[in-house]
C-alpha cells in the first residue's frame, strides 16, 4: 500500500493549463445531470479524475473517482479548506491518516495515498471504494434494527478496530455513519484516526457533529485509550437497537451535560422485549468512567457472542 503524504515532489505537477484527458467515463458522469455546481467534479485532484459527490462530512468532502495510473475507481476525501487553513490540524490529520493507513484488515477501509494537491491547496486521501451504504443511511431507511442483524455488525466492526488497537491506533469518532455495509453483508471501518481533534470549547461540537458518540474522557479533555473506541462502539450499539441515544438534550451543551452527570436510559426501556444481557453488555460499554468497561475488543465480542448464543454472561471483572 503506497503511502504519500508529501507534497508529491515525484508525482507529475498538476498541470494548471493543460492536464491530461480525463478517462472517458469520468467525464461522461461528470457532465450528467446533478454532477454540475460542484468546482471539483470533471477535474483532477491528487492523481484522480473526480467523478461524482458521495457525501460530505464535517471535515470534508468524499468524491468517487477514478485513480489515473491504475484506472481504479476509488474514493477521494477533500479536506475542507477552513481546516486546512490551521497547520497544527493538518499535521494531526496526516499523522492520524498516515497511522490508519498501516491497517490492513477485511473491516477497515483501505488507504491508498495521502497528499495534497498544490492546484487546489488541498489535502486529500485517496482510499478504497465502498460500494454499500452507511450504518446510519441504513438505520433512516429502515429503522431500530433487530439484535440478530445489528451484532454481527458489531462483531466485524470489532474485528477491525481491534486489529488498529492493536497498532495502537484509536478510532475517535466511531458513529454509524463512518462505518460501511456492502450489499454481500461485510462492514468497513472508515475515517479511522481521522477524528477532529476536541476542542475543550463545547461550542465547537455544533461543527464538529453530534457529541452522542463521544466519551465523557474526550470532553473532559482526559487520555483517551481503546475503552473510549469500546464506548464509541457502544453508542452507536444502542443507537442502531433503538434509533434513540441514552442521554437527552436539545443542544449539545445540554446532551455533554448529561454524559456527565446522569444515568443512561436502560436500553430495555426504550426497546420492550430487548435481551437484558445485551443492555448489560452496552451498559458496561458506556460507563462512565473508562475503567468500569471492558478492557478491550475481545472481551465485548465475547460478550456479544454469547447473547447471540443465548448463554449468560459472566460476572463483570473485579474494578482494575
Ligand atoms: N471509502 C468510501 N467509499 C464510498 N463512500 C464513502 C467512503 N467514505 C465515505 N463515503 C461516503 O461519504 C459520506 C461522507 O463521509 P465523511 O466521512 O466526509 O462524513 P461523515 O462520516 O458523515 O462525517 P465525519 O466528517 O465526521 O467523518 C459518507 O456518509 C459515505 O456515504
Ligand atoms: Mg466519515
Amino acid at each position: 500500500m503506497a503511502t504519500d503524504h508529501r507534497t508529491e515532489p515525484g508525482s507529475p505537477a498538476p498541470a494548471l493549463s493543460d492536464p491530461e484527458p480525463p478517462p472517458a467515463a469520468a467525464t461522461e458522469e461528470a457532465r450528467a445531470p446533478g454532477g454540475g455546481g460542484d468546482p471539483f467534479i470533471g477535474e483532477r485532484v491528487g492523481n484522480c479524475w473526480i467523478v461524482a459527490k458521495l457525501g460530505e462530512g464535517g471535515f470534508g468532502t468524499v468524491y468517487r473517482a477514478i485513480d489515473e495510473e491504475t484506472e481504479r475507481p476509488v474514493a477521494v476525501k477533500i479536506v475542507k479548506p477552513e481546516r486546512a487553513a490551521n497547520e497544527e490540524v493538518i499535521r494531526k490529520f496526516l499523522r492520524g491518516a498516515i497511522a490508519a493507513a498501516q491497517i490492513e484488515h477485511p473491516n477497515v477501509v483501505g488507504i491508498y495515498r495521502i497528499g495534497r494537491d498544490e492546484r487546489y491547496r488541498r489535502h486529500y486521501i485517496v482510499m478504497e471504494h465502498l460500494k454499500g451504504r452507511t450504518l446510519q443511511a441504513v438505520l433512516e431507511e429502515r429503522g431500530p434494527l433487530p439484535p440478530s442483524e445489528v451484532i454481527p455488525w458489531i462483531l466485524q466492526a470489532a474485528d477491525g478496530l481491534h486489529a488498529a488497537h492493536e497498532k495502537s491506533i484509536l478510532h475517535r469518532d466511531l458513529k454509524p455513519d463512518n462505518i460501511m455495509l456492502s450489499a454481500e453483508g461485510v462492514i468497513k471501518i472508515t475515517d479511522l484516526g481521522l477524528a477532529r481533534q476536541m476542542d475543550r470549547n463545547v461550542k465547537t461540537t455544533k461543527v464538529m457533529g453530534t457529541p452522542h458518540f463521544m466519551a465523557p474522557e474526550q470532553f473532559e479533555g482526559k487520555g483517551m485509550d481503546r475503552r473510549t473506541d469500546i464506548y464509541g462502539l457502544g453508542i452507536t450499539l444502542y443507537y442502531l437497537l433503538s434509533r434513540q441515544f441514552p442521554y437527552e438534550g436539545k443542544t449539545s451543551m445540554q446532551i455533554v451535560f448529561s454524559i456527565l452527570t446522569t444515568p443512561p436510559r436502560p436500553l430495555t426501556e426504550v426497546v420492550p422485549g430487548l435481551p437484558a444481557d445485551l443492555w448489560e453488555i452496552i451498559r458496561r460499554m458506556i460507563a462512565r468512567v473508562q475503567t468500569e468497561r471492558p478492557g478491550t475488543l475481545r472481551d465485548v465480542q465475547a460478550d456479544l457472542r454469547r447473547v447471540l448464543a443465548g448463554e449468560p454472561l459472566p460476572p463483570p471483572p473485579p474494578e482494575a
